[in-house]
């Protein structure tokens, strides 16, 4: 394989970054989640990609917290949460994922991160990446699609006259996820995986 490099993101990559992110989610639980405009970040990130012979064929994102807790869950020292990691479907298996982390993380670290966060849904494969890699999930919550009027029906109401809900996204962290699960066709369980690094 040509050699890979892993660069900072530029704002012209923008186009090529948002394809490899859509492309990438597409065979993951997150397969919806399709962005149009690249995230800024309010605190200090980490924007990396890999690229192959200028190809854009991986991203990695961190927003790295200056005060803790502000950016990631509430556990002892700075973090930094990966918003985005994401590998071009055609280039996986190849190390870039890992190594887009990799880098993050060496990064990260010399900033006085002691810790880095990531959310991720019910995928076994993209779970099993990160617990190889050191992550271990510490939290978890559902993501709700409630769909069509059967699904609707006693879940969702609309107050406002004239104004009819045909679908609904919801998060769930009450205490009978099993109902939850049993009761809508689409829910995932949303993971926060954390893996303390060296600083
Ligand atoms: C998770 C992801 C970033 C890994 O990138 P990658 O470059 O393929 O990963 P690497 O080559 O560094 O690592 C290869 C590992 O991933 C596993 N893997 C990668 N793609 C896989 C797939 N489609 N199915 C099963 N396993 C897969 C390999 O088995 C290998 O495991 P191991 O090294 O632990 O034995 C990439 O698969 C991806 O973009 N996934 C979709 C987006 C996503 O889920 N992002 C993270 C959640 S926010």
């Amino acid at each position: 394989m040509e050699a890979i490099d892993i660069r900072e993101y530029k704002p012209e990559d923008e186009e090529s970054w948002l394809r490899c992110r859509a492309l990438a989610f597409l065979n993951t639980a997150y397969y919806d989640n399709v962005l149009r405009e690249k995230e800024k970040y309010q605190n200090p990130a980490i924007e990396l990609v890999a690229t192959i012979d200028g190809l854009l064929v991986g991203l990695i994102d961190l927003e790295c917290e200056t005060v803790p807790n502000t950016v990631c869950s509430a556990r002892p020292g700075l973090g930094a949460m990966i918003w985005h990691l994401a590998v071009h479907p055609d280039y996986r298996q190849k190390g870039i994922g890992t190594a887009l982390l990799s880098r993050a993380a060496d990064i990260a670290a010399k900033r006085g991160v002691v810790r880095l966060e990531a959310w991720t849904r019910d995928d076994p494969w993209v779970q099993s990446w990160y617990e190889c890699r050191g992550f271990r999930a510490v939290d978890s919550y559902l993501h709700v699609f409630i769909d069509g009027a059967s699904e609707l029906k006693g879940a969702i109401k609309s107050e406002i006259p004239g104004l009819l809900p045909v679908q609904a996204f919801a998060h769930y962290v009450g205490k009978e996820p099993e109902a939850i699960a049993g009761r809508f066709k689409r829910v995932h369980r949303c993971a926060l995986y954390e893996r303390r690094i060296l600083s």
